[in-house]
């Protein structure tokens, strides 16, 4: 078992929070864990277990670790088994607990799929999609799903030429409108908008960040999230609601604000609560999740409408985090939760590990 953290990602602190939170959870009789710290250039390093040392403490201490060289960028490590393998015994199940761009995105999946590990959470396909709100908003909205409308262009277009996009925003949704890059997470790069002046200055940040941008209309809502667990048959917590102070959930909101709340179960009455369930199924499917996904929404203040705004594919873990909290208050606590997504691991890597990879050749 090993635990991935950190990260080249705007979320690397969250991360190592959320990694510690789980190895503490994890049963020592049951798995023997090893940490994998990756910093933010790159690079890998392998915590000696015997050190008995915690995610957050890995960074921190040169002496107890072997780093990778930045170039293999994992390889060395997942190629475990080996004889020249820094490791002693093959890794069976991977953790990758980071978020962001490189850990949530499908990027990590992908070198994890071709390596034969298994590993925790949804596949290449599905953590990509989920990381792209624009593609992922085209898939829902197919499954019939409510989302957001929404308008996109390019970095290139926001550079050269602003303007047309300007006038389709002002003219479809008027102000005031939230502007986003597609791939973030963490809401970094995300601004609300409310004069024109205010959206060209919000799309020329927003293209700091990615190659595309998105538009919505502003919304008054509340923000409730609901924690899916599983494969073919997902299973939903309770919805949680999300109370912040400013004017969105903002970074700041999210990680540094001492007045954030999360209010477990959300105080919404039983049908709408029914309904937050019944959607978030729908999006785990329609996004092709497996093993876990945070589905994230909007509840209107004036039609008490709900609408899915996106699905995160590596929720946080940490103590505050909503993902475990939701489970625990639904009667699945940390260490359980942790062993059902590592047995979902498994199943998946069982059912892939029956198809045919040769055809005319046998
Ligand atoms: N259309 C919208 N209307 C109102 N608030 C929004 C809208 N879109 C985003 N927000 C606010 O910005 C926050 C971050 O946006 P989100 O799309 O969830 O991006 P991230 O992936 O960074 O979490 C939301 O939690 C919400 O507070
Ligand atoms: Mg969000």
């Amino acid at each position: 078992m090993a635990v991935l953290f950190g990260g080249r990602s705007t979320e690397h602190e969250v991360s190592i929070s959320s990694a510690t939170a789980v190895v503490q959870a994890l049963d020592p009789t049951r798995y023997e864990s090893v940490l994998v710290a990756i910093d933010h250039d790159g690079g890998w390093s392998l915590a000696e277990p015997e050190a008995g040392l915690l995610p957050d403490a890995v960074f921190g201490h040169a002496d107890a670790v072997a780093a990778f060289p930045t170039t293999a960028r994992g390889f060395d490590l997942l190629g475990a088994g080996r004889d020249d393998s820094a490791l002693r015994a093959p890794i069976d199940v991977v953790f990758p607990m980071l978020h962001g761009r490189g850990g949530e995105d499908g990027e990590i999946q992908g070198l994890l799929e071709l390596s034969g590990v298994a590993y925790v959470g949804c596949g290449v396909l599905s953590s990509a999609l989920c990381m792209d709100k624009v593609a992922s908003k085209r898939l829902l909205r197919e499954a019939g799903l409510p989302i957001i409308e929404w308008l996109d262009t390019t970095r290139r277009a926001i550079l050269e030429q602003p303007g047309p996009f300007l006038d389709r925003i002002e003219k479809r949704f008027g102000f005031p409108v939230f502007v986003k890059p597609a791939n973030t997470g963490s809401s970094v790069g995300i601004e609300r908008a409310s004069t024109r002046r205010e959206l060209e200055a919000a799309l020329r940040n927003a293209a700091r960040y990615d190659l595309q941008v998105l538009a919505e209309p502003a919304l008054r809502a509340r923000e409730i999230e609901c924690a899916v667990l599983g494969g073919y048959e997902p299973k939903c917590s309770v919805p949680g609601e999300i109370v912040y102070r400013g004017e969105f959930y903002d970074y700041e909101a999210k990680y540094l604000s001492e007045q954030t709340e999360l209010v477990l179960p959300a105080p919404i009455d039983e049908a709408k609560a029914l309904e937050v369930r019944e959607l978030a199924e729908r999006a785990f499917r329609a996004l092709s999740c497996w093993g876990m996904a945070r589905v994230d929404f909007f509840l209107t203040e004036d039609t008490r409408d709900l609408l899915v705004n996106e699905v995160n594919t590596l929720p946080g873990f940490t103590e505050g985090s909503l993902y475990p909290r939701a489970w625990e208050t639904t009667g699945i606590p940390m260490p359980e939760l942790c062993n059902r997504l590592i047995e979902l691991a498994l199943e998946r890597q069982r059912e892939r590990a029956q198809l045919k990879t040769r055809y005319r050749s046998e």
